[in-house]
């Protein structure tokens, strides 16, 4: 049973696509999974909609919620779910900040080709304070969308920096650059699920799917 946000102040980074994959994931594995989307731009409530709307098998139950009350909010529906994940939005919001009071684990991910130092430190200030009153918080980073081409060296300047944040913890994992990740999420789906199977992108969820739930 646990409560996993997927967050960060910065957009676009890949919030939507990491939850919604780790989501299905969670449910294959027979889970009772919720998606809780915290985001008013609703992607992960409009991925669990085309999900249902084509039938796939196994179903994820989404909410969307806002607003300071969720913390609370998390804490009555982790006794009606196994396992919740929050779709943090892409900004310094209130969803955000009480997402972290009650998260077991939070994961942000970054685009090492657009990486932000100041969004950055912003993020590890809000953990210091979400871990005043949640104490067994853990928070990492995870590379999203590098290059698949193994040559370009871009996740290296942002290993090196990130060792500056006291409470961002970077995953060696990382997540490239994929038409898959695209095309899944806009038929509700996960990679695997995909019928024409990017092995790499199914593995790369799976090493992440791993480390979340090891
Ligand atoms: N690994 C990836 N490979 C290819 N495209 C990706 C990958 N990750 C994300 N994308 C694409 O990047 C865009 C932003 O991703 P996504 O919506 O998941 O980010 P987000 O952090 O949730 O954004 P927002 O801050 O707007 O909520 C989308 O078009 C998505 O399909
Ligand atoms: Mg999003």
């Amino acid at each position: 049973m646990s409560i996993i946000l997927i967050g960060g102040e910065k957009g676009g980074t890949g919030k939507t696509t990491l939850a919604v994959n780790i989501a299905a994931a969670r449910a294959r594995d027979g889970h009772d999974v919720l998606v809780v989307d915290t985001d008013p731009q609703g992607s992960a409530s409009y991925w669990a909609a085309a999900r249902e709307e084509a039938g796939i098998e196994p179903r994820v139950a989404s909410i969307q919620k806002f607003g300071k009350t969720l913390a609370n909010e998390l804490k009555d529906l982790s006794k009606r779910y196994e396992e919740i994940i929050v779709d943090a939005g892409g900004r310094d919001s209130i969803e955000l900040r009480s997402g972290l009071v009650v998260a077991d684990k939070a994961y942000v991910p970054i685009q090492a080709s657009q990486f932000d130092v100041w969004t950055l430190d912003q993020m590890d200030k809000l953990v210091s304070q979400a871990q005043s009153l949640n104490t067994g918080l853990k928070v990492y980073v995870v590379i999203n969308r590098a290059s698949p081409n193994p040559v370009v060296e871009e996740t290296k300047e942002a290993r090196e920096l990130l060792e500056e944040f006291e409470n961002l913890e970077l995953l060696s994992l990382v997540i490239r650059d994929r038409i898959a990740y695209r095309k899944a999420v806009r038929e509700g789906m996960a990679v695997s699920e995909l019928p024409r199977r990017d092995s790499k992108a199914c593995a790369e969820i799976d090493l992440l799917y791993r480390e979340i739930y090891r």
